[in-house]
């Protein structure tokens, strides 16, 4: 991709940015404001194959401004690392862009007000892949891509891979357990590696043909 194509993508995170900084309408963003602490929109390549999609920042999160950069991320680390990826090629963000107070669950109306800098974000980076971590990203995602009636409890669809038609190209999304589930049960860690190994296989697969030859515009 050329060099002007990427700063148009650095510039439209950076709009992103600085309308999530400004979204005065929202009670998440009134409470950072008070707290000195710091929205999270995203951190990776702008060019990314694959997009990892969380729920919302917790502490450490939103004292850096960095996604899963906290306990959570170390074990998302672990796991790409399992699949030998590197985090900077690819982009992590989450649905909601500010902290929710006590990391109480997203509410359905945070997620209304944050989801749509998601939508943009996907369509900047355009992703081949989208795994989303925990159900709440896996809920959001798949009802708004036109995979809602494959949606299903994330015990029975985790590590599956379903593919929707995007104005771009073809997207594979693939809904694995939020990585959290390893810090309070270990043995669920092996089922995480065991699930993103998917990736691993789709990577390789879509090496052997250029994007531009699988049927993406960009
Ligand atoms: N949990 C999430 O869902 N996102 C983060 O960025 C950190 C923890």
């Amino acid at each position: 991709m050329s060099e002007a194509k990427k700063q148009d993508r650095t510039e439209l995170m950076r709009q992103i940015k600085d309308e999530v900084l400004n979204l005065k309408k929202s009670p998440l963003c009134k409470e950072r404001i008070k707290n000195k602490v710091h929205p999270v929109i995203g951190e990776g390549s702008h060019t990314a194959q694959i997009m990892f999609i969380g729920e919302a920042p917790g502490k450490n999160e939103a004292l850096t401004g960095r996604p899963f950069c906290g306990a959570s991320g170390r074990i998302l680390d672990e796991l790409l690392e399992h699949i030998s990826v590197n985090r900077k090629d690819v982009y992590v963000t989450n649905i909601v862009k500010d902290r929710p107070p006590q990391n109480r669950d997203p509410l359905p109306v945070e997620i209304e007000m944050y989801a749509p800098f998601l939508d943009r974000q996907i369509l900047i980076i355009k992703p081949e892949v989208i795994a989303t971590l925990g159900r709440f990203s896996m809920e959001y995602v798949m009802k708004r891509y036109g995979l809602e009636h494959e949606v299903d409890g994330i015990s029975k669809i985790r590590g599956k891979v379903f593919e929707t038609d995007m104005d771009y190209g073809k997207v594979k999304v693939v809904p694995l357990y939020h990585p959290a589930v390893a810090l309070y049960n270990g043995g669920e860690k092996d089922v995480l590696k065991k699930d993103i190994e998917v990736l691993k296989k789709i990577i390789c697969e879509s090496r052997t043909k250029p994007r531009s030859l699988r049927g993406y515009k960009i």
